[in-house]
């Protein structure tokens, strides 16, 4: 079964706060059921209008003030693309929102990367929300700043920092996120384990997003712009984008999802680590029982080739000599460069051939 909605009813009642601190200041992340039910504990006076930027199905967990304009976004990857930028543009002008306003995002990752792409350049800039309502959205994606949309040649390869206000996760939105979309958040929550979050699954439900949440919120705070910790975030990140690349390319989207190809892609990290010495034997199968623990498959799947994912491999944003992976080793995670193409290929075969 893995994590469902279920596991909400373990949630307690008390609201939690992790912080990002950047120069720009301090961010809180609030984390509890029904934390977005009160608009005046979010909404700045300052604030006249809003763009509530959203999707069709998603709940939004608070009575819409007067002055809030609503716009649906796609509900699809395709939705974090320039055209979706400029609909939201004309939609905000539409509604007379000028740069005393802000733009509240509710849904998951896509909405929060297009309506905070889009708060970055709307007026040179305004003031933005993130109201989460994936699991993936509340323990990653709605926190850190990184904003953006696709092009046809990759995934987010334009986009800006942008920090939200503030990030509110109600735990309450969660109750309708389809099973597909737990799985997802599941990946990414089983990578917080690899970066310190101990035996997260043995705590109530809401200290598990509080404690992944205020992983993120700590590695942002002490690498905003990425160069360099903030990258071990990545785990799992790069056969991961390889494998969702390869999908997408297919017209296969739905294959796997964001989480599932990270969880996959985590397993990939640490027999290549194991390859090259880095890790024991014992720390792969301990990978695996992660895996297991979150009801998440380990498996290459059987539809891609090797070759194929070597294609994606080597535009990986993080290469620099070679190509670049997060892997585990005596010291925790840590970003390896140059690691050879002929032994990456081969470890990926026999990757393939382990998952059968
Ligand atoms: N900016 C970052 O730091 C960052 C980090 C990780 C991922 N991302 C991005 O996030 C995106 C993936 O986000 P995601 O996994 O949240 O997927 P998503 O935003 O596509 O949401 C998945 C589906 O669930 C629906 N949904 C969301 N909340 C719901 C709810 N409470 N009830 C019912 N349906 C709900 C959405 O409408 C959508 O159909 C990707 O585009 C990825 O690149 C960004």
């Amino acid at each position: 079964m893995g994590l469902n909605s279920g596991v909400l009813e373990s949630a307690g009642t008390e609201q939690r706060e992790a912080v990002v601190t950047v120069a720009g200041g301090a961010i809180p992340i609030r984390i509890g059921r029904g934390a977005a039910r009160d608009v005046k504990s979010w909404w700045p006076e300052r604030w006249r209008r809003a763009l509530l930027v959203t999707q069709e199905g998603v709940p939004i967990p608070f009575d819409i003030p007067d002055g809030v304009a609503v716009s649906y976004v796609e509900k699809s990857e395709g939705a974090k693309c320039l055209a979706t930028i400029e609909r939201l543009a004309s939609d905000a002008i539409r509604a007379g929102l000028t740069r005393n306003d802000g733009v509240i995002a509710v849904g998951g990752g896509v909405v929060t990367d297009v309506a905070g792409f889009f708060a970055s350049v709307y007026y040179r800039g305004i003031e933005l929300v993130n109201i989460p309502t994936s699991l993936l959205g509340m323990v990653d994606a709605a926190i850190g700043g990184k904003t953006g949309v696709n092009l046809a040649e990759g995934k987010n390869l334009l986009g800006s920092f942008w920090q939200p206000l503030a990030v509110i996760c109600d735990l309450d939105t969660l109750a309708s996120l389809p099973p597909r979309e737990w799985r997802s958040g599941a990946g990414e929550m089983a990578k917080y384990i690899f970066l310190g979050a101990g035996d997260l699954l043995s705590h109530p439900f809401d200290l598990q997003v509080y404690a992944c949440a205020r992983i993120k919120a700590e590695v942002v705070s002490a690498d905003e712009r990425e160069s360099g910790t903030r990258a071990l975030l990545n785990y799992g990140h790069t056969l991961g984008h390889a494998i969702e690349g390869a999908f997408l390319a297919r017209g296969e989207e739905s294959a796997i999802s964001h989480g599932e190809a990270v969880a996959v892609g985590m397993i990939f990290a640490s027999r290549l680590a194991r390859s090259l010495g880095r890790i024991s034997a014992e720390r792969v199968e301990e990978h695996l029982r992660v895996l297991s623990a979150f009801h998440l498959s380990p498996f290459f799947p059987p539809e891609l080739e090797p070759e194929e994912m070597l294609g994606y491999l080597k535009v990986d944003k993080k290469n620099q000599a070679g190509l670049t992976f997060v892997l585990d080793g005596s010291a925790g995670l840590e970003v390896v460069a140059g690691i050879e193409e002929t032994v990456v290929l081969r470890e990926i075969e026999e990757f393939a051939r382990w998952s059968g």
